[in-house]
């Protein structure tokens, strides 16, 4: 990835409608389980980010055919992806590259697990660093072989045929998960499609539940209650035909830069509303803001609709618990909208957010503190006194985007409230998420 600079521009009131990017978690996982499913599966509007081109490379590694690659696919393209059954994967040639993409080794060393061929995964720089024996750990209690190797700070994960030991199913547990992570949960469900037994796992809170949903559209075996998914080795799943619904996470920035640029007045259209993902909105609602949703249509069990938003006078409050999963990833966006926020907003039990594609905590409070903005840096969040009167930036400040496509954007928004442009070292990151971010932004 070349690294590039920005450098932000103040906006005028953001009017009209717009479309975000589709959706990330929703993308990797269509993938996914199209390749294990019998037969064509047909996905439109498939999320044309590096992360996802990654997991269409790697299930074209294991054997899958599909209408395009990662190299010719484009917007308009619909995929179809020849699914080969449960059983139908076979051994890469070659090493499978996760890039800076999180989602695609945790679930890929999930679908690994119960295959019976060797395959050994790697990542960039920020992907070597981030925890993955909360995957590997439970894999192994169901009998998997992983190996998990660093070298000069380049770690090489090797997933070992399942068969070897002539063992040819996995157990079936039931997990305690210590995290409230989606791809946890997720890499348990996809091995656990290759178990004897039933699996389930429990969470402490509920994460994103996509993985679930498509699978139950696929008539696999799932049964969840409460904070417990359960599942059965199906024999087979259904093709898939989806239309991708567009990124609550990607729609997040422009949630915050319509609430923080006086005047705006924003739809949102075909975004995913899933109740799992929408805890920035209710967050929002109860901070004062102008902000309605509407659902419009379910896709795959997924409920999709519209957002519409006005610039609002904001109170902060603090938030921790149930809540923090249902809103991870928009963390750094709801603080910069805390910090034109009037009161204090205090963030606790937000702890994962120091082992995502950054330290989001330090990355979030560093830039606050670049804007003049009193923010206080704990073990498991921060504390920011809001000031309404507006960000300040200070002669040849520059921010960092630590190579994190999420803090990359909060920044590229706060710049549209500050009276001076500011260079960000580096938003080719934003490209995992969200490819046209930048056009649309320019539009403002
Ligand atoms: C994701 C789950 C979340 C989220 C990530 C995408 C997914 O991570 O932060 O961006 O698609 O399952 P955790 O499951 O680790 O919390």
């Amino acid at each position: 990835m070349m690294e590039k600079a920005y450098q932000t521009r103040p906006a005028q009131a953001l009017k009209g409608s717009i479309e975000v990017a589709p959706d990330k978690s929703i993308s990797h996982r269509a993938l996914i389980f199209a390749a294990i499913a019998n037969g064509e599966s047909k996905i439109k509007n498939l999320l044309l980010s590096e992360d996802v081109l990654r997991t269409l490379t790697i299930i074209n590694q294991l054997g899958i055919q599909t209408s395009h690659t990662a190299e010719t696919l484009t917007e308009k393209d619909e995929l179809v992806v020849y699914g080969k059954g449960l059983q139908g994967l076979t051994k890469p040639e070659n090493v499978l590259c996760c890039g800076n993409s999180g989602t695609t080794m945790r679930l890929m060393m999930g679908l690994l697990a119960g295959q019976p061929f060797q395959a050994s995964l790697i990542g960039d720089d920020s992907l070597n660093k981030r925890p993955m024996d909360r995957v590997i750990e439970p894999l192994q209690e169901m009998g998997a072989t992983i190996n998990s190797e660093t070298v000069d700070e380049k770690r090489i994960i090797t997933v070992l045929p399942q068969n070897e030991s002539g063992e040819k199913y996995l157990k079936g547990i039931s997990y305690v998960s210590p995290v409230a992570s989606a791809q946890v949960k997720s890499a348990i469900i996809l091995a656990g499609l290759y178990a004897r037994k039933p699996t389930s796992v429990v969470e402490p809170r509920q994460s994103r539940n996509h993985t679930e949903l498509m699978l139950k559209s696929l008539r696999g075996k799932v049964a969840i209650k409460d904070l417990m998914v359960t599942i059965d080795c199906p024999t087979r799943l259904k093709a898939l035909n989806v239309s991708i619904p567009g990124d609550l996470s990607s729609a997040a920035a422009f949630i915050a830069a319509a609430l923080i640029v006086k005047g705006s007045d924003l739809t949102i259209s075909n975004v995913n509303l899933n109740s799992t993902r929408t805890g920035m909105i209710d967050v929002l609602r109860y901070m004062g803001a102008k902000i309605t949703t509407e659902i419009k249509n379910k896709v795959n069990g997924e409920d999709v609709g519209r957002i519409h938003i006005e610039a609002s006078r904001l109170k902060n409050l603090s938030i921790t618990g149930n809540i923090i999963p249902r809103m991870i990833d928009e963390i750094p966006m709801l603080a910069l909208i805390a910090s034109v926020s009037e009161g204090k907003m205090v963030v606790s039990g937000a702890e994962e957010l120091r082992v995502k594609e950054s330290d989001r905590i330090k990355a979030i409070c560093k830039t606050l503190q670049q804007l003049g903005v009193r923010v206080d840096e704990k073990d498991d969040g921060f504390i920011i006194v809001g000031n309404p009167e507006g960000l300040r930036i200070q002669e040849g400040v520059d921010f960092r985007s630590y190579g994190d496509h999420r803090i990359a954007m909060m920044q590229s928004i706060a710049g549209l409230v500050l009276d001076k442009a500011v260079t960000i070292d580096d938003v080719s990151c934003v490209d995992t998420s969200f490819p046209g971010f930048f056009r649309i932004l320019e539009k403002f």
